[in-house]
């Protein structure tokens, strides 16, 4: 069954292929989709049966294998501490958490793959057994998935080594948060590494496999366009918005020690930035990227408690409206009082020569109004207008990178009404949907990411001085908020956050790019 699968998918990759080189005959170019045969690998998930593992790991693992990116051999086994769980109780929870998601061709197949060990990863019993299973094949590629809480991390990396499974070609990935702040972070990332390597760890930030966050790079390096312009004498401001309609939920706990600073910012909203404002690269390897990403990092302007009342603005949604429906305010999700941030503004600046002056405005919530992650870059105006006021105002241009939901491309130019009526002008998008223009499947970023793991490609993944040149800036805007004892301002759920954070924006002279597009 596995095999007749695997020659279907086999044969649908040759047609495909062949394809390609016909019209790489035609165009004189490879455009070959060439995914790299990779040897059989293993995979073990600690943390097997929870949250990330069944919504995001396991999905985009199944689509690895349905691509023929799982070779025969391959093992994925998860790890979690419930005893008394067996391999064919996991296939079987796994197979109802997949089949309930739109796609899941193939998952027949792919269940055999999976094995579940049960380990208290905290006790010295259990490691011997769990490192005999895993050591029964030969040297090959061994991903071990951090899909745990941090407190874990240093129990697994030591048993791993003290076992050695640490050794060859392991690696280990972990997941944010790395730490709460600076002091955290360092003592996580020094106690992994007291056992895996940088080359070794590669740690998550899952922003960094969307489509959009990679064709960012494309778009500012692979065209002559856009580089010329792209500095302060020509970029009036950035925004960078990442919005959700999802409140907390179930996951309070965690979320009340961390608020979106923490959560979204430090990490995913700090690595937009970066590839926005990075200088080009000398190539596109992991390093040279990282470093200049650093660069970036390390030129952020400081916020801190002489400047965050005037740079910040903290929310905490109240009872309102989601998805049409009415909504629970966050202290009532939570079940008790807290302080803690649903929503953070920030006008940003990354303090050198190309940047000097050019706010960034970063903003993340939930609650919002719509689900919607977007880069806007917002061009200065034309220096003189030489139309007749009645062709109407002349708008800035501005390039919008939408990361969700449909990725695509926007570009704002004026352009002149079509017919009679003389000259009026009207700022009209050029749209790219990258669904419409490319017809491919949208693949997900752990998709991609665990893809890049396997094949030892560190490019998407954040280094450790990254890490921590991103917590010593959001440190101090953390400390000024600590020490100013002010609660977060409210806002209505299903609303773009509190009033303070449109007067952050407007104070400028200028407006969110909420709904144009
Ligand atoms: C995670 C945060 O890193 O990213 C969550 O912990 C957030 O709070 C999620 O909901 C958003 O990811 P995405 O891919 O749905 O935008």
């Amino acid at each position: 069954m596995h095999c007749l699968y695997l020659l279907r998918k086999t044969v649908n990759c040759a047609v495909q292929n062949v394809m390609w080189y016909f019209f790489g005959i035609v165009t004189g170019v490879d455009m070959t989709p060439h995914s790299a045969p990779v040897e059989p690998f293993d995979l073990v998930i600690f943390g097997g049966t929870g949250d990330l593992a069944m919504r995001k790991l396991l999905p985009a693992l199944l689509h690895r294998f349905n691509d023929g990116q799982m070779p025969p051999g391959s093992r994925v086994i998860a790890v979690a501490r419930d005893h008394g769980f067996s391999s064919a109780q996991y296939r079987e929870r796994v197979q109802q958490a997949l089949s309930g998601k739109g796609d899941h061709a193939g998952l027949a197949d792919f269940l055999p793959l999976l094995d579940f060990h049960a380990l208290d990863v905290t006790s010295a019993e259990g490691w011997q057994s769990f490192a005999q299973e895993v050591l029964r094949v030969g040297e090959r590629v061994r991903v071990f998935y951090l899909a745990t809480s941090p407190d874990i991390f240093v129990p697994i990396c030591e048993g791993l080594h003290s076992h050695g499974l640490a050794a060859g070609q392991s690696r280990v990935v972990i997941e944010k948060p790395i730490g709460r702040d600076l002091a955290s972070a360092a003592r996580i990332n020094d106690a992994v590494g007291r056992f895996f390597s940088e080359q070794q760890t590669y740690r998550i930030d899952h922003y960094l496999g969307k489509e959009t966050v990679q064709n960012l790079t494309a778009l500012r390096f692979g065209n002559a366009l856009f580089e010329p312009l792209w500095n302060a004498a020509h970029i009036d401001h950035v925004q960078i918005t990442v919005a959700e309609t999802v409140g907390v939920e179930s996951r309070g706990p965690y979320y009340d020690k961390s608020g979106a600073l923490r959560d979204m910012v430090q990490n995913h909203l700090l690595q937009l930035l970066c590839l926005v404002a990075m200088e080009p690269p000398a190539a596109f390897s992991a390093d040279a990227i990282r470093d200049e990403k650093l660069k970036v990092l390390r030129a952020l302007k400081p916020i801190d408690a002489s400047n965050a009342a005037q740079l910040t603005v903290r929310g905490q949604y109240r009872a309102g409206a989601a998805n049409g429906q009415s909504a629970p305010g966050y202290v009532e999700e939570l079940g008790q009082p807290s302080d803690t941030e649903t929503f953070v503004a920030i006008k940003a600046e990354v303090a050198n020569w190309r940047w000097a002056g050019v706010p960034f405005y970063l903003r993340t919530g939930k609650r919002m109004p719509e689900r919607l992650s977007e880069i806007v870059v917002t061009f200065r105006s034309v220096p003189h207008s030489i139309f007749e006021p009645s062709a109407g105002p002349l708008q800035s241009n501005k390039l919008v990178l939408r990361l969700q939901p449909d990725e695509g491309v926007k570009f704002w130019l004026m352009n002149k009404v079509p017919g009679p009526g003389g000259m009026r002008l009207r700022h009209v998008a050029m749209d790219m949907s990258f669904a419409e223009t490319f017809n491919v499947r949208h693949v997900d970023a752990y998709e991609r990411l665990l893809g890049d793991v396997v094949r030892g490609n560190p490019m998407l993944f954040m280094r450790r001085d990254e890490v921590e040149a991103g917590w010593r800036w959001a440190d101090q805007i953390l400390a000024a908020w600590a020490n100013s004892h002010e609660a977060p301002n409210p806002y209505t759920a299903g609303s773009w956050g509190p009033s303070a954070a449109v007067a952050l924006i407007e104070r400028d002279g200028r407006t969110w790019n909420d709904d144009a597009g």
